[in-house]
């Protein structure tokens, strides 16, 4: 390469290289965005350790932040039914049926939070902003009954381990609140 070449290859490259960074570096990141809402620690881990959240990327547009933290949450209570149904429902102890009963509302307010947060994620892909908040309330109403039945019964819960995990989903669904007011 000749040098006067060499003199305008090196800085246009320079500059190439960072109109690219200031684009990417225009678009909210997950850090940031995880600062503004309730859990924050949650909010980071949760993206950080969901296959699904792993490989979005920092630039990625905000309305997919919001759709995948949904599917992040989604996916996490579809986790929290399973462990209630095989760890619980149909586990090694002997449940007493008040107990057993709560535990099947719980679960079944779960499975609607799921249902729930599946519609939130059409609204906002349909800009439909007013069945958007519906549906986050009405998913924000099923964690808060399960949590409600369990609380009733906490005394007589065989593990605790099962609450706690519906206590996590709830502060997910806080997190995706926030987001989804930001973005949605
Ligand atoms: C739900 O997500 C949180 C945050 O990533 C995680 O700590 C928790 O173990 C998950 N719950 C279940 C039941 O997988």
């Amino acid at each position: 390469m000749n040098p006067i070449m060499n003199n305008v290859a090196l800085p246009l490259s320079f500059f190439i290289c960072l109109s690219f960074f200031s684009l990417l570096n225009a678009a909210p990141d997950i850090t940031k965005i995880c600062e503004k809402v309730r859990h924050k620690d949650l909010c980071i881990s949760s993206f950080k350790e969901s296959y699904l959240g792993r490989y979005v990327l920092d630039n990625a547009e905000p309305e997919l932040l919001a759709s995948v933290i949904i599917k992040i949450t989604v996916n996490n209570a579809s986790d929290v039914s399973r462990n209630l149904k095989t760890t619980v429902l149909e586990g090694p102890v002997p449940l007493t049926p008040e107990v057993r009963a709560k535990y099947g509302i719980c679960d079944q307010e779960v499975v609607s939070a799921m249902k729930e947060l599946d519609k939130v994620r059409t609204a906002m892909e349909s800009r439909n902003q007013k069945k958007e908040d519906l549906n986050m309330k009405a998913a924000v109403t099923n964690i808060e009954n399960c949590e409600q039945e369990l609380k009733q019964v906490e005394g007589q819960l065989p593990d605790k381990k099962q609450f706690e995990e519906v206590i996590v989903l709830k502060e997910l669904l806080g997190n995706v609140e926030d987001i989804v007011k930001m973005f949605g």
